[in-house]
């Protein structure tokens, strides 16, 4: 919510810009952290969702870990003081060369997608005289109910390791001497709001788990991936996501041997809301069926609506007229460049001051300069001077 004096501040601006507000941001962070101490439980965030140094100091600051999927990614994360053995790092094509660095900076653990990528790790470890310590991203096939486009768990995924290769990758390790087994981890997808997939994820790591202690192996922890996500109907009624009844699912259906831990990797729940697009209506314009509100941002600012048809919610900040419906569409040449169709807005007029909600997460990271557009700033409500 964005009142008067922050609007005065806002509406001065040059736009397009991305809008944090960091109260919600402390206010999330510290719900997670109280929620996560319950259970002992422990989370990496995700930096591919936001990784703004701004934001990643502060979730920092709560003690949490990182969540990597590149080199460049564990370099950000260690510039802004992650402990580099709270970061895992994930994905399925690591470079030799991300590899010695992840190596180099003695990183958690490396959540392994394949069995030549064991292999690989092992030989650079060897050469480097240091044991690489590993955990199995396994493709647990469930699936998460969510856009196909980020949905990562289930069989045809390019995701993780199959259960039919888990016999091989035992005799593997056995030869591999450079390679330490400490984990199982698992990411179904993002963007979940049927809670009961969870539950479904947790059945299924119990039957995996009980795989691996038929084969007398008990892995220090299981990594649950991320995945929980936010309302973007509604971020000014759910601002927070529901984590206890999150949390309280992996407690009560996650069937834990001797000491182990469970780790998180939470993204989108942790910074989405907190951010927004603020963005000048540049021309209203009269269509044959529609109106047209043609803003000063468009997919190279937030490309989700273009990629996913993603829904986010869109506000004049200027106005409080009747509503009118609009196509909310951007500048750049091509007609995916929509953020929303026959949205109801009040009145719209040229350089009205235009929010798009929901936007902290999968925003700024993946914007881009095609068209040579220029690179969005950022402001943050603790840098506002009133
Ligand atoms: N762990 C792994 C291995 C992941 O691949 C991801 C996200 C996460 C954790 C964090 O997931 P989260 O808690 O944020 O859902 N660009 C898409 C989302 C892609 C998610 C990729 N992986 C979007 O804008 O919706």
């Amino acid at each position: 919510m964005i009142n008067s004096s922050t609007y005065k501040y806002l509406n001065a601006q040059e736009t397009p810009f991305y809008y944090y507000d960091m109260d919600l941001l402390k206010t999330s962070l510290a719900t997670i952290k109280e929620e996560a101490a319950r259970y002992n439980y422990h989370i990496h965030y995700a930096i591919k969702a936001n990784a703004n140094p701004k934001i990643l100091s502060l979730i920092q600051a709560y003690g949490f870990g990182a969540d990597c999927v590149s080199g460049n990614e564990i370099k950000r994360s260690i510039d802004n003081k992650f402990p580099s053995n709270q970061i895992v790092y994930a994905g399925v094509g690591k470079s030799d060369k991300e590899i010695e660095m992840a190596l180099e900076a003695n990183i958690f653990c490396f959540n392994c997608e394949s069995i030549p990528e064991i292999e690989v790790i092992n030989e650079i470890a060897k050469s480097k005289n240091k044991v690489a310590k590993i955990a199995l991203r396994i493709n647990p096939n469930v699936n998460a109910n969510t856009h196909h486009y980020i949905t990562t768990g289930i069989a045809e995924n390019k995701f993780g390791i199959n259960p039919w290769e888990f016999d091989q990758i035992l005799e593997l390790l056995t030869e591999l001497d450079n390679i330490q087994l400490v984990g199982l981890h698992f990411h179904i997808g993002s963007q979940i709001v049927d809670l009961s997939v969870f539950k479904s994820l947790c059945l299924r790591i119990n039957e995996i788990q009980n795989w691996f202690l038929e084969h007398q192996i008990i892995v220090d922890h299981i990594n649950v991936g991320g995945g929980f996500g936010i309302n973007y109907h509604k971020p000014d009624e759910e601002p927070i996501p529901d984590f206890r009844n999150y949390f309280a699912i992996f407690n009560e259906f996650l069937n834990l041997k001797a000491k182990q831990q469970v780790h998180f990797e939470l993204g989108r729940s942790i910074v989405g809301q907190c951010g927004s697009l603020i963005s000048r209506v540049l021309y209203v314009k009269n269509g044959i069926n529609t109106n047209f509100a043609i803003l000063d941002a468009g997919m190279t600012e937030l490309l989700r609506p273009a990629l996913y048809q993603a829904f986010h919610k869109i506000e004049n900040l200027s106005s409080t007229d009747e509503h009118e419906n609009y196509d909310v569409v951007g500048p750049i040449c091509e007609s995916s460049d929509c953020f929303g169709k026959a949205v109801s807005l009040p009145k719209t007029k040229r350089n009205d001051l235009i929010a798009i909600r929901s936007a902290g997460a999968y925003g700024e990271v993946m914007a881009s300069n095609y068209n040579l557009r220029q690179t969005a700033k950022s402001f943050f409500s603790d840098d506002i001077q009133i």
